[in-house]
């Protein structure tokens, strides 16, 4: 279950979230704890590191394999409950949240996940157990329109029409359950002879509404303006174009003072700015990286500084 590869734009996250080496630090997405571990292994011993995952496995293998000489502190939680979690804790305030968003290679290699095409397996998606909606009740009762949008959202899929309508004919004969049964459907609904990039689309997709993973990146990034202590830092990886626009719009937003119209003649809505952002752009893998790790294509990692004390 360890991952071979480096975790990703692990130098970069190191350099932009550390701010103190012996305070509190918020690992959102543990996954098999590379980052965490790396972390840890740039902080004094007194630090502190929460690691969170929705997923148990992920907790449950970071349990087992993870020995640091600081605290450590595992919970299986949703980030979209990131403050509530810490409080609970006992943790009101930290010194970074850093989150590497999406999923990680264990879910996808585990054919019962029901995350890869590239296993046959039950449709299932979920990070957590707990979601009550998984991939196989999303695809057989969703109205066609939601069918349609998740996978033009959050698939950007060009062809998601003709698979919408497709999976309409499927599902009306028999219950689509497996992976496979849901990939040969995309391949034979679509004019392209490589039908793999637009498979990985459709899943990425279902994953994304299933997980309901762009309301939890929002209700995340709003929390982390309550707990972050003053120059504390938040680091955000994402592999998607639609998590990548919230973060940057987040960090831009909350790194300006007035947010009124242009055309108001005098500020009317007292915004002040509680960030600074630490990253101009997005920073993005060498070649090197990507070549030797293929999960860090695509990834965009942003970073800003709290700038105030605690709200
Ligand atoms: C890309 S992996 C993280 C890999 C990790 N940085 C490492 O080095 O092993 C993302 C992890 O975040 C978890 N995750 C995704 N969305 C989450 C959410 N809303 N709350 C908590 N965990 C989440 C997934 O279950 C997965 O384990």
């Amino acid at each position: 279950m360890t991952s071979i590869h480096k975790p990703v734009l692990l130098e970069k996250t190191l350099k932009y979230l550390i701010n103190t080496k012996q305070g509190v630090y918020l690992d959102c997405t543990l996954g098999t704890g590379g980052h965490f571990k790396a972390l840890a292994n740039s902080l004094k011993p007194n630090a502190v590191l929460i690691g969170l995952d929705a997923d148990p496995s992920a907790i449950d293998y970071c349990k087992q394999n993870i020995q640091i000489q600081q605290k450590s502190i595992f919970v299986n939680s949703n980030f979209a409950d990131l403050q509530r979690t810490c409080f609970r804790i006992g943790y009101t305030r930290v010194n970074g949240i850093f989150m590497d968003l999406g999923l990680s290679s264990f879910a996808l290699d585990n054919p019962n996940r029901g995350f890869s095409y590239n296993h046959d397996g039950p449709l299932d998606m979920r990070f957590s157990p707990e979601t009550t909606e998984n991939a196989e009740a999303f695809i057989n009762s969703a109205p066609v329109s939601t069918l349609n949008r998740v996978f033009k959202e959050y698939g950007e899929e060009k062809h998601s029409n003709l698979i919408t309508k497709a999976i309409d004919r499927e599902r009306k004969s028999q219950q689509i359950k497996t992976t496979r049964q849901l990939a040969n459907i995309i391949t034979n609904s679509i004019p392209s002879p490589f039908p793999i990039k637009i498979i990985s689309r459709i899943f990425q997709a279902i994953r994304i509404y299933v997980n309901k993973e762009i309301e939890s990146l929002k209700k995340a990034l709003s929390q982390s303006l309550n707990i972050l202590d003053k120059n504390g830092r938040l680091v955000v990886i994402s592999y998607h174009s639609i998590e990548d626009r919230i973060v940057k719009q987040f960090m831009k937003l909350e790194s300006t003072d007035c947010i009124c119209p242009p055309d108001f003649p005098i500020c009317q809505c007292n915004h002040k700015a509680t960030f600074d952002i630490l990253t101009k752009g997005p920073i993005t893998p060498t070649i090197e990286e990507i070549s030797n790790n293929s999960r860090a294509r695509g990834a965009k990692l942003r970073a800003s500084k709290k700038i105030t004390g605690n709200k």
